[in-house]
């Protein structure tokens, strides 16, 4: 028994020659991976243009918001190097010998740094085919200090490459409030003190893709994600009840829009499901950015977005309280943003 029970899937890896049943998703739910369409993907927008005098730029975003809840974005300001150091960083850390990651691990999704598998270990079914570390990284200060040591350069690497997305994610945030026409500190204020979470994806190579999932449909809980990911293909995006394949372009990042926007635009914007495919030949990483309200910070439709035409969709509450329910209900088609829907 002794190989069942290490805890990370790519130590397991070695001595599997097929999909061990826990991995196994029922014959209803499976990738179906001939049926995926490869022929065009996400809009692409070119961020060069958000400066002064940038409303066709923020027409796009608003565009990719409203028809993909996904776009990727080029000439983003973040430099090859910072985001190189971190690609190369993660990448080593999942090569470290077993006993050195797993000073990391935890089943315990409320925890601050940790290494894990799958989703929630400890709640779900099935089992995705994924080992990834999760930290929050915002306020930078409060949080480093429980990062990884080894790779020696993780810490500074890491929290070079955190600075960067953040700012990023808040001029995407301006932009994003003026393509729903609200001010354009609208966002940045209404998520509290802002946190702001990553991870880092590990997909071990799978001997049958069709079986399993990296991970299987779901939307992110939080206001906007920041993706980079490697030049190994997997993410999925749903359109009109079809899943579309986003090719990597190197040097861009891949931005979603997450429940918190879906409930802030009050249904304006969608946050739409993905997920991540395995393949039989190559290890994939990718690394996404979560940028969050602070646990603290009130959530609910954005009072200049209603009005008796438009009532609230959604009731108020913390993002404390919708974090939570997000990890105990694991991830799910039905998403968690519906928990929160009047009547
Ligand atoms: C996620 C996610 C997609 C990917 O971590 O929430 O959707 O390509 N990842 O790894
Ligand atoms: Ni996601």
């Amino acid at each position: 028994m002794a190989t069942t029970m290490k805890p990370l899937l790519s130590d397991l890896i070695p001595t599997v020659t097929c999909v061990p049943p826990n991995y196994v998703r029922p014959e209803s739910d499976r990738p179906n991976l001939n049926e995926v369409t490869f022929d065009h993907s996400i809009p692409l927008v070119d961020l060069r243009g958000l400066g002064p005098n940038h409303s066709s730029v923020i027409k796009e975003i608003g565009e990719a918001c409203r028809n993909y809840g996904f776009f990727q974005v080029k000439n983003h300001g973040i430099s090859k190097e910072v985001i190189d150091k971190m690609m190369n960083v993660a990448k080593e850390f999942f090569h470290l010998p077993e006993s050195e990651r797993l000073k990391c691990y935890s089943d315990d999704p409320m925890k601050t740094t940790r290494l894990s598998t799958s989703f929630n270990v400890k709640t779900e079914n099935v089992s995705n085919w994924r080992d990834y570390l999760r930290f929050h990284c915002f306020p930078l200060e409060d949080y480093v200090h429980e990062w990884p040591t080894n790779p020696p350069s993780f810490r500074d690497d890491v929290a070079e490459y955190c600075k960067n997305t953040r700012g990023l994610a808040l001029r995407l945030l301006e932009a994003i409030s003026e393509s729903l026409g609200l001010e354009k500190e609208y966002l940045n204020c209404a998520l509290g003190k802002h946190a702001q979470h990553m991870a880092i994806n590990y997909y071990p190579p799978c001997p049958e893709p069709e079986l399993t999932y990296g991970l299987p449909g779901h939307a992110d809980p939080n206001v906007i994600t920041i993706l980079l990911q490697d030049d190994v293909p997997g993410l999925q995006v749903l359109k009109d009840g079809k899943w579309i394949a986003v090719k990597p372009i190197p040097n861009t990042f891949i931005v979603n829009i997450g429940d918190q926007i879906q409930v802030l635009s009050n249904d304006e914007y969608k946050s739409v499901l993905h997920r991540a495919v395995v393949n039989c030949k190559e290890e994939r990483i990718s690394i996404p950015t979560f940028y969050c309200p602070s646990p603290d910070a009130m959530m609910g439709p954005a009072p200049p977005l209603t009005d008796g035409d438009h009532p609230p969709l959604y009731t108020n509450y913390s993002y404390a309280e919708y974090y939570q329910k997000f990890w105990k209900r694991g991830l799910n088609a039905e998403t968690c943003v519906d928990m929160f829907k009047i009547n």
